[in-house]
């Protein structure tokens, strides 16, 4: 099966998502246009990105719908003001949405726990509000960990939330944490699915990828497709756009994923340490 089903949604995702950070303008739609074009039916994006208009223009351009796509984006930014913060995050939606009255997104994240409860309670507030609007079809988290998401049963009406984006390759495991995300039914996807580049060349990883005649790249999306993970590997290449969605012609064996369970650094194996802070 292509898609996950997301526990107490009315949705699934699309196992495989198209991460667009630092993709901007022209480049950020040629991008998506491609992705689609690739087989790709999720994007991940963020307010932060300043990029949600280019997302939902390429879907546009590709000659897709809205309902063909599976699109979520992230706020961080609480105000103080649930009305100001509310309206902030409903812009999020009418970008990616199309602007319409009938705009939602598939997914909304609170994009860090940041630094005060207060804060996470207010943007959690805000989310649960547009998805009983049906505005965000499911909200969730990013960079949330065990005591934020303890944390979240104090206010949270919905809980668990849907879903935790964290830092996830074969370096940086988070091994306690998404074990509790899995036993409380939170789905896992996976940012940063190729180390940023930053372990590609490790030799256990290219001894897997001789093995079945792929790429690093590849093997690492594999590794996490087949943690039921959801990989969102980011690219501006139309080839290795490409590369990266071509990932379901072949399964890594047990020997495999133990020799890439093996490379785990723990957290000292984070490329973004400081977003879980
Ligand atoms: P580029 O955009 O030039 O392809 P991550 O998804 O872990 O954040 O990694 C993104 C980084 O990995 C980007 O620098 C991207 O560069 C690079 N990258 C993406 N796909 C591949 C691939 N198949 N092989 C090698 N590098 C890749």
């Amino acid at each position: 099966e292509s898609r996950i089903p997301i526990p107490k949604t009315s949705v699934s995702v699309p196992r495989l998502g198209f991460g667009v950070y630092q993709l901007y303008d022209q480049a950020c739609q040629q991008a998506v246009v491609t992705a689609f074009g690739a087989g790709y039916r999720h994007v991940d994006s963020a307010h932060m990105y300043r990029n949600e208009s280019e997302v939902r223009a390429a879907v546009t351009k590709a000659g897709l719908r809205r309902e063909d796509v599976f699109l979520t984006t992230k706020t961080r930014s609480a105000t103080g003001d649930p009305e100001k913060t509310y309206r902030s995050a409903l812009e999020s939606v009418k970008n990616l949405g199309g602007g319409g009255d009938d705009s939602y997104v598939d997914l909304f994240l609170i994009h860090v726990p940041g630094s005060s409860p207060e804060a996470r309670q207010e943007l959690w507030q805000v989310l649960e509000r547009l998805h009983k609007e049906g505005k965000a079809k499911a909200i969730g988290v990013s960079n949330f960990r065990v005591q934020h998401l303890e944390e979240m049963k104090e206010y949270a009406k919905i809980w668990p939330p849907h879903v935790n984006q964290l830092e996830l390759h074969p370096w940086c495991q988070h091994r306690e944490l998404a074990k509790y995300c899995s036993d409380n039914g939170i789905v896992l996807q996976a940012y940063s699915p190729l180390s940023c580049g930053e372990y590609l060349k490790d030799k256990t990883l290219g001894e897997v990828a001789a093995k079945h005649n792929k790429s690093p790249a590849q093997i690492l999306i594999r590794w996490g497709l087949q943690k039921d993970w959801v990989p969102l590997p980011k690219s501006g290449n139309p080839d290795r756009i490409k590369e990266n969605a071509d990932v379901f012609d072949f399964s890594l064996d047990e020997e495999d994923m133990k020799a890439l369970d093996g490379l785990d650094k723990g957290a000292t194996g984070a490329i973004f340490p400081a977003n879980l802070r």
